[in-house]
């Protein structure tokens, strides 16, 4: 009998055809609406392996009910929606597409930093609303990045494509704040490691990089945007829980920084009322980091190589531990 595989959305086609070659009995949420938790769980009594995204709630109660899964694969580098520590108590194992979205997110962040910098939705949108008129010298005034200061929270591998890029682009100097020492960011972007206090001080683009975590959760806050420069532009491209939405639209007004530029928000899908969208130094994206054909591709490879291998060689390619 062939395993059985659910795909919690329609996953791009190399996800179905790699699966489908290796001879698993696939379904499809060809609806690609998502599936309330209570529904999913249903449908998963039927399975042993499921395709999840980060929009499936993979929680304790969801693993408990599921516990006959053999393997989950996640078609992100995220699992913050999967509560790792239940699934490793029922045996189920959890793989995802680390590195798969790296060039395609940092590009979001850079070019974030790039429309907030000189205002280029707001400015689109004056002229949707008929609001070009002459030319003003002291109107519309961004600033250049040339020599500014990168500050990035969480240097890991998107964080350093990023940084890559504004020291290429603007030879800017670079700061980060994590964990752990990042030896080749230090070694190869001349990056200097600093405190958390010492980011907020000095960067100029301070760029959110890092998991999820409840460490990370709400860690940029009232007290965070108070200790930043007036004229610092915050960049998210990681998780929309890193910031708090509430606290940011209160540092924005009041001017305690700058502007920010968001592809992810608290809580997405983010809605159309929300102050920020009105704001002149204010980008928001819909959680685009991934949406390229590479990246999308790649996505689908690595989590369908996952199940694969689970069934081949007892082993996966990209775990979650
Ligand atoms: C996805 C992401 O859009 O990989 C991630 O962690 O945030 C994005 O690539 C999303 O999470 C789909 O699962």
């Amino acid at each position: 009998m062939p395993k059985k595989v659910f795909l919690s959305l329609k996953y791009p086609q190399l996800a179905i055809d790699m699966l489908t070659q290796a001879g698993f009995d696939i379904t499809i949420n060809e609806s690609n609406n998502l599936i309330p938790q209570d529904e999913l769980i249903n449908i998963c009594q039927e399975y042993d392996a499921l395709l999840s995204t980060g929009s499936n709630k993979i929680d304790a109660h969801f693993l408990k009910s599921c516990q006959h899964l053999d393997v989950i694969s996640q078609f992100a580098v995220g699992y913050d929606n999967i509560d790792v520590q239940a699934a490793k108590q029922f045996g189920i194992v959890i793989g995802n597409a680390p590195g798969a979205m790296t060039e395609a997110t940092a590009d979001v962040a850079f070019g974030l930093m790039i429309m907030v910098s000189r205002k280029m939705v707001y400015m689109h949108k004056t002229i949707e609303k008929g609001q070009w008129e002459h030319f003003v010298p002291t109107a519309n005034l961004g600033f250049e990045l040339d020599g500014k200061t990168l500050g990035v929270f969480g240097l890991g591998t998107i964080g350093m494509v990023m940084a890559k890029r504004c020291k290429a682009a603007y030879g800017m100097d670079i700061i980060y704040h994590n964990r752990s020492r990042n030896q080749a960011a230090e070694d190869t972007l001349n990056a200097k490691y600093v405190s958390f206090d010492e980011l907020l001080a000095q960067s100029d683009v301070l760029s959110v990089h890092s998991n999820l975590t409840e460490e990370t959760k709400g860690v940029f806050g009232k007290d965070a945007f108070a200790k930043m420069k007036n004229s610092t532009v915050f960049i998210n491209t990681a998780r929309g829980g890193i910031h708090n939405e509430t606290d940011l639209i209160e540092a924005l007004k009041n001017g305690s920084i700058w502007g920010a530029g968001l592809d992810v928000t608290n809580p997405e899908p983010m809605q159309p009322n929300n102050p920020l969208l009105q704001m002149e130094n204010v980008a928001v994206l819909p959680h685009i980091g991934s949406s390229t054909v590479e990246a999308r591709n790649e996505m689908a490879r690595m989590s369908a190589q996952n199940i694969i291998d689970f069934y081949k060689t007892g082993k996966i390619p990209h775990p979650v531990t």
